[in-house]
């Protein structure tokens, strides 16, 4: 499980090139990764939102822009990437630790957290946070990277491992930041597995939509009513 101390010390590191460097190494894709989940949420006509992990607020903004009838609010445990968030226009910002958020029970109708959870130093607890604070009802949306199947996944982990952090060290100049990445992704679980895992966290109706390939993965569970 990734270890805190050096999570919070490595975004920070990269806060300034966060978002330039996420467009690069995806091709763009990033930006339309949240574009899916947004419209997803969209749809559901949230009143409170909590965006968990935020950092420098890419979905929380995007969800603000697509529903400005909501109430986002941005937590993440790195004020270093909070700050490019209230700096990009995000209106609520909070520095919180997921494990530990600072939210009475049951306040959010959404909880989302992207790219967040797999930096996390306990998935079931951070998972059982975030059920804390959605009401009765509510819903919880993550989209991180997994790893796709077939002939896409020998190439993608070349990628991943030999391409991308070389090219995001040239980048930020914080090669091992992007070293770690890899790891990360290798380990967190996916598909069938994350929703296992959200079951056993107390979600229900648990679901897994790979996008680009597999390369990430939406998945939503609810808390029950
Ligand atoms: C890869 S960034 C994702 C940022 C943003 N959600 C996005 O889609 O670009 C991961 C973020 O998770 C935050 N993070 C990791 N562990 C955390 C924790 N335990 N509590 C709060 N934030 C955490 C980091 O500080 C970092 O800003």
């Amino acid at each position: 499980m990734p270890d805190a101390v050096y999570v919070r010390d490595a975004f920070a590191r990269i806060a300034d090139r966060y978002v330039l460097t996420n467009h690069v190494l995806s091709c763009g894709a990033d930006i339309w990764w949240r574009k899916v989940v947004t419209s997803r949420i969209k749809r559901w006509k949230p009143a409170r939102l909590l965006d968990v992990a935020s950092g420098t607020g890419d979905l929380a903004l995007e969800i603000q822009d697509a529903c400005p009838e909501c109430e986002v609010v941005a937590s993440d445990f790195c004020a270093e990437m909070l700050r490019h968030a209230s700096d990009r226009g995000l209106r609520e910002t909070v520095i919180a630790d997921a494990l530990n958020l600072p939210f009475p029970d049951g306040g959010f109708d959404v909880v989302t957290v992207a790219f967040g959870l797999r930096n996390m130093a306990d998935y079931p607890a951070a998972l059982r946070e975030m059920r804390r604070v959605l009401k009765p009802g509510g819903r919880l949306v993550i989209l991180d990277f997994s790893l796709p199947a077939g002939l896409l996944r020998g190439p993608y982990r070349f990628y991943l491992h030999k391409v991308l952090p070389r090219m995001a060290g040239w980048l930020t100049g914080q090669r091992d930041a992007y070293e770690y990445l890899g790891g990360s992704i290798e380990q967190f679980p996916s598909g069938t597995k994350m929703c296992e895992l959200l079951e056993t966290c107390g979600f229900e109706s648990a679901r897994s939509d790979g996008l680009t390939g597999g390369v990430v993965s939406v998945y939503e569970g609810t808390n029950p009513a």
